[in-house]
């Protein structure tokens, strides 16, 4: 998407971490930004540290709440006129054994990555398509959508599925103006470790107080992450180039390259069917893969 400045941004979890750091890029290229967080302290200390009170509105919002998700909009173009880009960013995280996953800890972490992914678009793709002046999706995901690893079935099952859902919608809304872009970052400085505070007390039955302890506890490695306004700008750019992956880290590389291959090589080694091929051509290939890979060579040389 171009022409930022005027826009309307709706940044979910927008008041912390990766969401903070979104918003501030945002805010400098001139955009209206709505933050909209189910955390009380974390929209205060987020208004303190954006300032720019005149193109920033705090809500709070639980975005699995599908009715107050509906008013969070309203309010939002009631404010600032139009939504341009919406930021699925909201998100939880358990780490452990898939065997101690409880049917909370799936509901909890699948409610709000996925589930409030949808009501996003449920909610906020209408009222984009609606003024037609265009816009741009990015649905935070995380390398764990694209290079799965153990320990992270939950939260790698839910990252998955809005890769997904962007590569599904991309060649869908391009032609009406929508760039829909998957961003997939590695470790960044934030609040995640915390997220439980917040956990829903319907949903609190959880297999992993333990390995949340530990993982509150357990040493900083703060040093090796990536800063929030590292991210957030290279989201920005992200935006500005409509790609299609916004990756912020290069160690994935080998990960993501084996698995690639590992499933090239798992196709069978038999004779195509010309017929089905021709019959249901959509299924086979999707152009936006040629297209990103034009794209990120464009970018890079
Ligand atoms: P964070 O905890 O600092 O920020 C997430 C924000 O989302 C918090 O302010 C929290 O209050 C809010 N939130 C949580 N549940 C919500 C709900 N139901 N409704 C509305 N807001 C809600 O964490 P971080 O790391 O900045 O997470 C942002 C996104 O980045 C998440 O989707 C996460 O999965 C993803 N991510 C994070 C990585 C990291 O290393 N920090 C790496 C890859 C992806």
């Amino acid at each position: 998407m171009q022409n930022l400045p005027g826009k309307t941004a709706f940044v979910t979890g927008g008041a912390s971490g990766i969401g903070l750091g979104i918003a501030k890029a945002l805010l400098r290229a001139g955009m209206h930004v709505v933050i909209a967080d189910v955390r009380d302290d974390h929209l205060q200390a987020a208004q303190a540290e954006l300032g720019s009170a005149a193109r920033l509105l705090a809500l709070k919002l639980d975005v699995t709440d599908r009715a107050a998700y509906a008013r969070a909009a309203d309010a939002a173009e009631k404010r600032f006129g139009k939504i341009h880009l919406l930021c699925n960013n909201a998100g939880v995280a358990v780490v452990g054994p898939t065997i101690r996953a409880t049917y909370a800890d799936w509901d909890w972490v699948m409610g709000v990555n996925l589930g409030g992914t949808i009501n996003g678009i449920v909610t906020i793709l209408p009222r984009i398509q609606k003024h037609g002046e265009g816009g741009h999706i990015v649905n935070t995901a995380s390398m764990s959508g694209l290079m799965p690893h153990p320990g992270a079935t939950i939260y790698g099952t839910s990252k998955g599925a809005v890769v997904s859902m962007i590569e599904c919608m991309r060649a869908e809304l391009e032609p009406q103006g929508i760039i829909c872009s998957a961003f997939c970052p590695g470790a960044v400085q934030s609040d995640i470790a915390n997220a439980a505070k917040n956990r829903p007390a319907a949903l609190a039955e959880t297999g992993y107080a333990e390995s949340d302890k530990r993982r509150q506890q357990g040493g900083n490695f703060f040093h090796l992450y990536r800063t929030k306004e590292e991210v957030g700008e290279r989201v920005l750019q992200g935006i500005l180039n409509d790609e299609l992956y916004i990756m912020t880290h290069s160690e994935f590389r080998e990960g993501v390259e084996d698995r690639a291959q590992a499933m090239c090589a798992a196709v069978p080694q038999l004779p195509g069917n010309e017929e089905y091929k021709r019959t249901f051509s959509v299924l086979f290939r999707n152009p936006i893969h040629a297209a990103e890979i034009e794209r990120q060579r464009g970018l890079k040389a």
